[in-house]
């Protein structure tokens, strides 16, 4: 691809336009942030790791007719870490889907960390880092006006599928998929898609081998609080993919 125009720089990803309308680029670093970006750092290989994750995870949902705007992740370049997606208008809501009891949760009602939560929780965080990120509510988003309570419905909808096509894609890699963060957006034409990433930053992920509470995680958990290992913790969720994939 020829000359490209930075869009956008977030905190883990930049996007650029191409020549084609149709098509951007994300690129994926390897800085890392938690608490609003209190606390930063790096994480090696992170924007490798993370794009073929999330190329894994998309591709799964495409072929289960999930739509996402995931159209290509070329490999060879850019050392793996570009993905080429479907420009949307970005639903300004953070949708968290959880099955064990982890995070914000724990800390907010008291639930102990891992209880299972059946059915699992559907969750609307504001997306909007001035603000935190805060929690919502459906009246709530009613009266800012984000999303019509159709298109919260759907995003309720689509979130349970997404769920449950990685609990069992999870399962078979050995990995409990604790909870995790979806973006949704809108395509020119109105269609919603999931779109983003969904990767070890975006996910809490515990491996099924090991029961020590500091051991068995191995997501952004282990930058967010210390534990070390951080990279063979999104090493090793790549390569359990991976393997179970071939
Ligand atoms: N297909 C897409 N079209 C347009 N924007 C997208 C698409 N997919 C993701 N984005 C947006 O691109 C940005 C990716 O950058 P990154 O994940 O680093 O952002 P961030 O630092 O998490 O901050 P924020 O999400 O608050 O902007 C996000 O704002 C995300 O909402
Ligand atoms: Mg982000």
């Amino acid at each position: 691809m020829a000359e490209r125009k930075k869009l956008y720089e977030g905190k883990a990803k930049i996007l650029y336009a191409t020549e084609d309308p149709a098509v951007l680029v994300t690129y994926f670093k390897d800085d890392a942030t938690a608490f609003n970006a209190q606390k930063r750092g790096t994480i090696v290989n992170k924007g490798r790791i993370n794009n073929a994750v999330s190329t894994h995870l998309f591709q799964l949902l495409e072929a289960q007719g999930i739509a996402t705007h995931w159209i290509d992740s070329p490999q060879g370049q850019a050392d793996g870490r570009e993905m080429w997606v479907k420009p949307v208008t970005i639903v300004p809501l953070e949708v968290v889907v959880r099955n064990l009891a982890a995070g914000s949760l724990c800390r907010q009602t008291g639930i102990a960390l891992g209880t299972p939560l059946t059915p699992p929780l559907v969750e609307f965080y504001y997306k909007n880092d001035d603000l935190g990120d805060p929690l919502l509510t459906c009246d709530r988003i009613r009266a800012m006006d984000i999303a019509s309570d159709d298109t919260v419905t759907q995003l309720q909808q689509m979130a349970q599928r997404i769920n449950q096509v990685l609990i069992n894609f999870f399962n078979g890699c050995g990995i409990t998929l604790v909870d995790f963060k979806l973006e949704f957006g809108t395509l020119a034409d109105g269609t919603l898609v999931l779109a983003d990433e969904i990767s070890p930053d975006t996910c809490r992920l515990w491996n099924q081998n090991e029961t020590d509470e500091s051991r068995r995680v191995m997501d952004k958990d282990r930058f967010r609080q210390d534990l070390g290992d951080v990279e063979s913790g999104y090493q090793q969720v790549l390569d359990r993919i991976l393997a179970h994939t071939s």
